[in-house]
């Protein structure tokens, strides 16, 4: 039985990837960063007060998991504050590099330094097509740095991470799971474009997700992927052109 690990599952992506991952018949370890937990299926081994903001989250994650051997993690904890050129937010700011761009790498190393990934196993890690340079155009509004800005650096962490990791055959990428109706969405205002951007559950996301990292081989570690396609995401006919492929690769 396979065994993943999923890091920010109180709710949203996290929760649904969780619940997907149980059904599929995985042993699942899910953290929650309080001591409250979501209503998680039978089983789940749910790992709590993990904040992945502070440095000692990796080696809390490994202490938790008691020897057990990961196949499969999904790094899905995710902070969107919003900011502006005219209102630019310093704390905004560290909270989400360290969440976001930060986290990564230091669970990372503590996961593989213990000995808890097996190999061949995977490390995926949601970032956004938000962390696109190449995506960002002059078509749409500037502002929200601190988010595209951490999502790039994450995305440039997995890529980095994938050249250390190859030979000990941990595949790892970096995925867009889809423009999704969660609290992160809804707290910066964005639920006013659901209809028009196609929003989707989480849990639709998180089905896509998973069958795509299922199947991901080890030779595209270091890929930036977008398992539902160029759905919801703004500028990818603009940038990439028409007829694009579900999955699409994403540029950088
Ligand atoms: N929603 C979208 O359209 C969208 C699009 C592209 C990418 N994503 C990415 O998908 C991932 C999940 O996002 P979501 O939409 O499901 O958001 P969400 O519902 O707001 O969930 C965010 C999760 O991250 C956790 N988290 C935040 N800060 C944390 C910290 N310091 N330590 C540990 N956990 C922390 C939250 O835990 P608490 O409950 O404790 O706050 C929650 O479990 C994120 O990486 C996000 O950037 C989302």
């Amino acid at each position: 039985m396979p065994c993943s690990l999923v890091i920010g599952a109180s709710k949203g992506l996290g929760f649904e990837l969780a619940k997907r991952l149980h059904s599929l018949g995985h042993t699942v370890y899910a953290t929650t960063r309080s001591d409250k937990s979501p209503n998680f299926p039978q089983g789940v081994k749910v790992i709590q007060n993990i904040d992945v903001g502070i440095q000692s989250a990796g080696s809390s994650i490994c202490d938790a998991l008691g020897g057990s051997k990961l196949d499969l993690v999904f790094m899905s904890a995710g902070l969107f504050k919003m900011d502006s050129f005219n209102k630019p937010d310093w704390e905004a700011h560290l909270d989400m590099y360290k969440v976001v761009s930060m986290a990564p790498l230091f669970i990372a190393h503590h996961l593989v330094q213990s000995g808890s990934m097996s190999s061949p196993s995977k490390f995926i890690i949601i970032t956004s097509e938000g962390g696109s340079i190449s995506l960002r155009t002059g078509e749409e509004s500037g502002g929200a740095y601190g988010h595209h800005a951490s999502k790039a650096a994450a995305n440039m962490v997995g890529k980095v991470l994938s050249n250390d990791l190859y030979d000990k055959s941990i595949t790892v990428a970096m995925i867009h799971p889809g423009f999704m109706k969660t609290d992160m969405t809804k707290s910066v205002g964005f639920d006013q474009f659901y209809e028009s951007g196609g929003a989707v559950e989480p849990s639709e996301a998180a089905a896509s997700t998973v069958d795509f990292v299922l199947k991901l081989t080890h030779d595209k570690s270091g890929t930036f992927w977008a398992p539902r396609g160029p759905s919801g995401i703004g500028g990818a006919e603009r940038v990439m052109g028409s007829d694009l492929s579900t999955p699409l690769q994403l540029p950088w």
